[in-house]
């Protein structure tokens, strides 16, 4: 799909056209149609309500116009989500169409954030995974160009490249276990690295043991796919204004290990990797669009399995800062082998550091599916990525990590730190677990994407599955350290 800017001369044979519930006005574009337009619509009991969507037909002597009028809501109320949702919106019903090209009136000039908001909403609108059906359930006919009426050429480009990273992130969380496991993980971050110039290493499980990190070792033992450490960084041509590490949790199956998950549980658990694919999706993003700022995208990969060689509850095992861990529960594994990826982090000396990471089924329970955890040890950085997530639609909500009782749960027992602190705040102590294993002086914010990474159902510009949830708010937190 080829999203273009451009100037609408006369009516399309196919056109978007967002309307406000309380503002009807852009059906002005529409000419003479106007008046049928508007009673066709009041057929269809369109109100302009947000993320809603009625087709009508128009004639013109001869020629037939599609028109989709997409809803947006109050206007006080629409902000750039509700465009993102809206383009989606509008892109799945026209694909289901067989429309092949596709016009977006959205008013008269439309600035840089409503560009790049309209074209992430048809860029995500337009996913599917369906390389696993052999059967092709019927011709699919892609939308191949979409014209935007006086887009922001920069907000579309930029949008575009976010919003593909973004699918490229859920490409790889749908993988499952059989196919994406730390071995072709690690591949794919390589090949995605030549392709867009990242510099990348890879240890495999000899130099992991050798660099320390038994806490990663640890939990990728019990599988007979080894783990490795991938670390990619993007280096800007000219003197860096910050530098940065972005690290995603990534076991590429988490069935519990020894703590074995029920079926119901561990259902989706390809999905534990959603973090790193999101770290991966963002290093390709940011070397597209070379901001001026160092970055270094992190994951320990690992699948979490039970057998003769898993590591057991008990277990007191050391992580590369020197920190000793004792396993209460080998199904909390994903902090454990975040504690040796936020060392290695650590040792890069960033001023800043994000992970993301499907850690706790106690972040789902306190903020529904929909909202990721976060958590930070500076308000400065808290206080940027809500007012980020403001305009990604991402939505986040702060939560503690200065509850001193709660963080005596993770300081029990023989070694310095136990890897569960039990059931009450499970999401606060798991997150107290990671602040650990972040040097002193290190801006950290860590978001529990747990809930929002892989959705059961369809809805706005997500589909079934894989979100890419977090990649366009660290791409954008990363932006806008270039901009100040
Ligand atoms: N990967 C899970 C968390 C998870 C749950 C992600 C649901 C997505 C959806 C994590 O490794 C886990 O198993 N956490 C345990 C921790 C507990 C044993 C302390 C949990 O949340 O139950
Ligand atoms: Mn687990
Ligand atoms: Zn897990």
């Amino acid at each position: 799909m080829q999203i273009k800017s451009y100037k609408m001369e006369s009516i399309p044979p196919s056109l978007g056209l967002f309307l406000y519930e309380d503002d009807f006005s852009n059906l002005e574009v529409l000419g003479e149609l106007k008046t049928l337009a508007e009673r066709l619509l009041k057929m269809e009991n369109f109100k302009g309500k947000e993320d809603t969507l009625a087709k009508v037909l128009l004639v013109k002597a001869d020629q037939v116009i599609s028109l989709y009028a997409v809803g947006l809501g109050k206007k006080d109320k629409a902000d750039l989500d509700t465009f993102r949702r809206a383009s989606a919106i509008l892109c799945k019903r026209a694909k289901k169409d067989k429309v092949e090209e596709l016009t977006v009136y959205a008013g008269d000039s439309l600035d840089y954030k409503r560009s790049k908001a309209i074209a992430e909403g048809l860029i995500l609108g337009d996913y599917s995974f369906d390389k696993y059906k052999t059967k092709k359930e019927e011709e699919t006919v892609q939308i191949k160009t979409v014209n935007i009426h006086m887009g922001n050429e920069d907000g579309i480009r930029v949008g575009t490249v976010i919003a593909k990273g973004q699918n490229f992130a859920r490409d790889i969380v749908n993988e499952p276990g059989n196919v994406i496991n730390p071995i072709t993980f690690a591949e794919l971050a390589k090949k995605t690295a030549e392709e867009y110039g990242l510099e990348i290493k890879v240890y495999d499980e000899k130099q992991i043991q050798e660099m320390g990190m038994f806490a990663l070792w640890s939990v990728g033992k019990g599988s007979s796919t080894p783990p490795r450490f991938v670390h990619l960084t993007y280096k800007p041509s000219g003197e860096p204004k910050d530098r940065i590490a972005i690290v995603g949790k990534g076991l590429t199956f988490d069935s519990g290990g020894l703590n074995i998950k029920t079926g119901d549980y561990m259902r989706t658990m390809k999905m534990d990797k959603s973090g790193a694919c999101a770290m991966l999706a963002i290093m390709t993003v940011i070397a597209q669009l070379k901001p001026n700022v160092e970055v270094h995208g992190i994951a320990a990969l690992a699948e979490n399995m039970p057998s003769g060689t898993a590591y057991r509850p008990d277990d007191i095992i050391k992580a590369m800062n020197g920190k000793t861990i004792e396993i209460d529960n080998t199904d909390a594994e994903g902090r454990v082998t975040l504690a040796d990826a936020l060392s290695y982090a650590s040792k890069l000396k960033p001023s800043t550091i994000i992970d993301m990471a499907t850690l706790t089924g106690a972040c789902v329970v306190a903020l529904g599916e929909y909202t990721a955890g976060l958590f930070s040890n500076s308000d400065e950085l808290s206080e940027k990525l809500l007012s980020i997530s403001k305009e990604t639609g991402e939505r986040l909500w702060l939560l503690p990590l200065d509850d001193k009782r709660l963080r005596e749960k993770i300081k029990k027992g023989p070694a310095d730190v136990v890897n569960s602190g039990g059931r009450y705040g499970g999401a606060i102590t798991a997150a107290m677990f990671l602040e650990e294993f972040v040097d002193e002086g290190i801006k950290w914010a860590h978001l529990d994407i747990a809930g929002p990474a892989y959705f059961k159902e369809e809805f706005g510009y997500y589909t079934r599955g894989g979100s890419g949830f977090g990649v366009r708010t660290c791409v954008e937190y990363i932006l806008s350290l270039d901009s100040t």
